[in-house]
């Protein structure tokens, strides 16, 4: 049983029950294809069983490093970029304290995360709070190659080599990489670090199961191991013998196809509890990445409300009709807390004296969907039970099945990214990076046209 519920009631006014559900037989063809390894880009669907496969030994052996980098550390810098950082930074942003960076409350180290831009001003800044702390590095690449992050691990190993010289630091770094390729990987071998493999079958941004999401999950001292069982659960909810009506990712995946093709081609995602801002960002990427290809796919989009209700909300309750909402609801908050009664009013909010906070939060929600959806825009509500790594385990693996089964009904393959690649082609030429002569030929030809 899993605790996530799915609603899309809000879908039909927009596109008929009859619309979203005539997917049914092409979305359980796909699902079949996921799990047979028999649809595009199959050769990356590792991740479709890996919750149940990840063995006790993986665990104890993620366990066993995370406690050890707890031990040794005030801080662990994660080094990656897109789907080697932005699960982690989800699953800890949406566990962590609030206020964590204040209160440095200090049982677990704090997890910090570089590599995901080329800033000079951010590495020095990191540099100086690493100059005072006993640091870790978690470097994740599962090419090895890729440059923000490879760029990152430079400066800070040299960092970390000065400050605790070379010996110590191989003790302090660990690295995620493929099993046999790429320049981390031969790092890693010749420097005697500690590694763990990313599996073959699964690309970044499906990899928050594999050691990339749960060593640093785990440093900063949660539980992988209910994450992993939450995972599990919807991987049984959402495998072959569950009836479409009732598979909740092959339900999802057939709204917003409905909806993308009646010109909803924005999808917004929107939480209303601060800490899911990083989830948004892994879905956003899992979203974008795997869709967004052939010039075609839904823009995938984020609010943090009710903040954003202050900016975006005037365009989503009357701007171009193009949108539709996904709304995240948290069942139960972790706290209580209730409004006091205050003598003068002056505030005038008596009117919620002794109702929790969480219910004027609710409140909210409820007339934002309303309005929202009586002003044109569809609504997908998706609610969790609450704010703890199980939970957030459901929700992740709800997610990733919904993609692929989505990307197949878009007609794409939703495990590869070949888009990426020209970005870094023009770079590299405009830095001359040598064996790539000809595009700075071709780019310096553009620029001077
Ligand atoms: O989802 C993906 O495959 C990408 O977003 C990658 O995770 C990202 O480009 C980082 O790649 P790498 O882990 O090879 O450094």
């Amino acid at each position: 049983m899993v605790g996530l519920k799915l609603d899309i009631t809000n879908v039909f006014p927009f596109v008929s029950k009859e619309k979203v559900f005539i997917y049914k037989d092409e979305a359980l063809r796909h699902l079949k294809a996921l799990h047979n390894k028999t649809g595009a880009g199959s050769d990356f669907t590792g991740w479709v069983d890996l919750p149940s496969r990840i063995t006790e030994e993986n665990i104890r052996d993620i366990e066993e490093s995370a406690s050890y980098l707890r031990k040794i550390s005030d801080i662990v810098v994660v080094v990656g970029i897109g789907g080697s950082y932005l699960g982690a930074k989800a699953i800890i942003t949406a566990l962590s304290h609030n206020f964590e960076y204040i209160t440095c409350k200090k049982e677990n180290p704090s997890v910090l995360f570089a590599g995901q831009n080329i800033g000079e001003d951010y590495l020095v800044e990191l540099m100086q709070i690493l100059d005072k702390k006993d640091y870790s590095i978690i470097v994740i690449s599962k090419s090895g190659t890729t440059t923000e992050p490879a760029l990152a691990f430079r400066i800070l190993k040299k960092h970390l080599e000065n400050k605790v010289g070379i010996t110590e630091s191989r003790k302090r770094i660990i690295a995620i990489t493929d099993k046999k390729r790429g320049a981390l990987r031969t790092m890693a071998d010749q420097s005697g670090y500690k590694s763990f493999i990313i599996p073959d079958d699964t690309g970044g941004r499906y990899s928050v199961l594999t050691p990339v999401g749960l060593l640093p999950i785990s440093t900063a001292g949660f539980q992988i191991r209910d994450f992993i069982n939450g995972a599990r659960a919807m991987e049984k909810e959402t495998g072959l013998d569950i009836p479409y009506e009732k598979n909740l990712s092959a339900i999802y995946a057939s709204a917003r196809n409905a909806l993308y093709r009646n010109g909803k081609t924005t999808e917004i995602l929107a939480n209303y509890n601060n800490k899911l801002i990083y989830l948004s960002e892994w879905w956003k990427q899992l979203y974008g990445e795997s869709e967004g290809k052939e010039h075609k796919g839904i823009f995938p989009a984020s609010v943090n409300f009710t903040a954003d209700l202050h900016s975006m909300g005037q365009y989503i309750q009357e701007g171009t009709r193009n949108l539709f909402e996904i709304v995240i609801s948290i069942a139960e908050t972790n706290y209580t807390l209730k409004i006091s009664e205050d003598e003068k009013d002056l505030d005038q909010l008596n009117f919620l004296a002794q109702r929790r906070v969480d219910e004027v939060n609710k409140m909210a929600e409820l007339g934002t969907i309303l309005a929202h959806v009586d002003g044109g825009v569809p609504n997908i509500r998706i609610e969790i039970s609450k704010l703890n790594e199980y939970s957030l385990g459901e929700l992740i693996y709800f997610f990733e099945k919904a993609c692929g089964i989505s990307g197949y009904l878009l007609g794409v393959n939703p495990f590869n990214q070949p888009g990426v690649e020209t970005y870094k082609k023009n770079m590299f030429a405009l830095l001359k990076k040598p064996g790539f002569e000809e595009e700075t030929r071709r780019i310096n030809e553009r620029l001077r046209r």
